[in-house]
């Protein structure tokens, strides 16, 4: 039988062995940043809040011990230059990720650039024989995740999409529930997530706001939510119909600015904000905005912004299960609810950000065909770290001990990347379209009735 392993080493060989092959062979080693063996070589492209913090600063206090910081790529040169200042390393730059790959050839290549080049930067990793840990979303459309399909069939490199909804305790508690048979048959799921205004504005000032950068909220937020529940029905979505409208942002103002810190709508705008008051964001943003024209306190009301602030849908999975999605965003409530409906019980989770607590509380209710048990709940505390205490298990994993086993499949690779946001690509069809979208068709996936491992 044909593996992938097997298949994608002689595909290796066979079709990079000309073009790549050459490359590699011309590299001048005495570029190559020796590593300690038992330390990863690694290498990091994105040089935003996301790099520097989680996958650069981060990196280096807790996991220097098992990998070594080899290289620092962005394509903004300042804000190259300050983020290898911030993350504190020595580790050499470039502007130019093939060279970086070229003249250091790391072990692991980190993406945390912009969403639309992640399949660049994925494909290109495992060209030149890397594992890629590449944040999420892994792309914005069904063209690029085809080629990251294809790419992750074709090479060795192992590629992780890094889900850290999937690590805070009491989701990890609640899958453990799920997995032990507690509700039975998952036949209804409820999920309403909402962010606060506050929260979306951040995402209308930069790039988020435009679909050709993020594939909008359902594809670069939501891709978190959808994967979340693919993850604990264990099954794959099969049909979207979705609704979304853009009501408070973009041309629905009859006023707007240039950049939100020195606007003249300022006494007056609700959403404004001085980002040079940040020294961290100005150094990494405002500094460098005459490299690459990157403005990241755009006005909320510019009329590029084509994404959604409501969003819902109703997702069919091949189990037979039901979702009934929405995102909001048109309210100071930032929190969500989602429910799990089997045929032995419902679980619950209702999580908000006020009052700020230390734990949440999963809810169960038996259901009464099979024991007068009364509900439950079920407190479980969150970690310390970011996202409810999820990323540093999520980093622990990828780092500290890969090879650890994984009861809870909570690791996601290019099928899950890529099935969370087929859910986001065809409820924007769906809403284009005012019909419902299949997902089997938009790639070579076939949605499975069981995901397979
Ligand atoms: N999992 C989470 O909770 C979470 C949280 C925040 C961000 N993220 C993800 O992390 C990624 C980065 O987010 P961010 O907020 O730091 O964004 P950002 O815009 O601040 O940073 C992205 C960086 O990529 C660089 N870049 C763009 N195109 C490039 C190219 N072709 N080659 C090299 N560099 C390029 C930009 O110059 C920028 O420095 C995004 O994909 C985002 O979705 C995930």
């Amino acid at each position: 039988m044909e593996t992938k392993n097997n298949y994608s080493r002689r595909r290796f060989l066979q079709t990079t062995g000309a073009s790549l092959g050459a490359s590699l062979m011309a590299v001048p080693f005495a570029n190559v940043v020796k590593a300690s063996p038992s330390r990863k070589r690694t290498a990091l492209v994105g040089t935003g809040v996301r790099g520097v913090s989680m996958y650069g600063r981060n990196l280096l206090r807790d996991y220097s011990d098992y990998i070594e910081l080899v290289g620092v790529c962005d394509i903004n040169p300042g804000r190259l230059d300050y983020g290898v200042e911030f993350i504190g390393t020595n580790a050499p730059k470039f502007t130019d990720l093939e060279k970086m790959l070229a003249d250091l050839r790391p072990e692991i290549l980190i993406v945390t650039s912009r969403d639309d080049v992640h399949h660049e930067h994925i494909i290109k990793g495992l060209e030149y024989g890397c594992d890629v840990i590449c944040e999420k979303p892994m792309t914005i459309d069904e063209e690029k995740a085809q080629a990251i399909i294809d790419a992750d069939r074709k090479y060795d490199g192992k590629v992780i999409i890094t889900f850290n909804y999937r690590y805070p305790p009491y989701r990890a508690k609640l899958k453990q529930m799920i997995m032990d048979g507690l509700i039975g048959d998952i036949e209804q799921v409820e999920f309403h997530w909402n962010i606060s205004h506050s929260h979306l504005m951040r995402y209308m000032q930069r790039w988020h706001g435009e679909r050709d950068f993020g594939g909008t909220l359902w594809v670069h937020k939501n891709t978190h939510h959808f994967d979340m529940i693919n993850w604990y029905l264990d099954s794959d979505p099969v049909q979207v119909h979705a609704y979304g409208s853009l009501e408070l942002f973009g041309a629905n103002n009859d006023y707007r600015g240039n950049n939100c810190r020195d606007c003249r709508y300022t006494a007056k705008c609700p959403y404004h904000w001085d980002i040079t008051q940040n020294e961290h964001l100005r150094k990494l943003y405002t500094d460098n905005e005459h490299h690459d024209g990157y403005i990241r306190d755009n006005c909320v009301f510019r009329e590029e912004i084509d994404i959604h602030d409501r969003h819902a849908a109703v997702v069919k999975y091949a189990n037979g299960a039901y979702l009934n999605y929405s995102l909001s965003a048109h309210s100071e409530y930032s929190g969500y609810w989602m429910a799990l409906n089997g045929s032995k019980g419902r679980l619950e989770v209702r999580t908000h950000s006020y009052p700020e607590r230390d734990y949440e509380e999963l809810l169960f209710t038996p259901n009464r065909r099979y024991t007068n048990e009364p509900p439950r709940l079920v407190r479980v505390h969150h970690g310390v770290g970011g996202h409810w205490g999820g990323d540093p298990i999520l980093t622990d994993q990828l780092f500290k001990n890969p090879d650890k086993p994984d009861p809870l499949g909570q690791q996601a690779g290019v099928r899950d990347g890529a099935m969370s946001i087929l859910i986001g690509i065809a409820a924007r069809k769906s809403i284009d379209a005012g019909q419902p979208v299949n997902i089997e068709g938009l790639t070579d996936l076939v949605p499975m009735a069981k995901r397979p491992k």
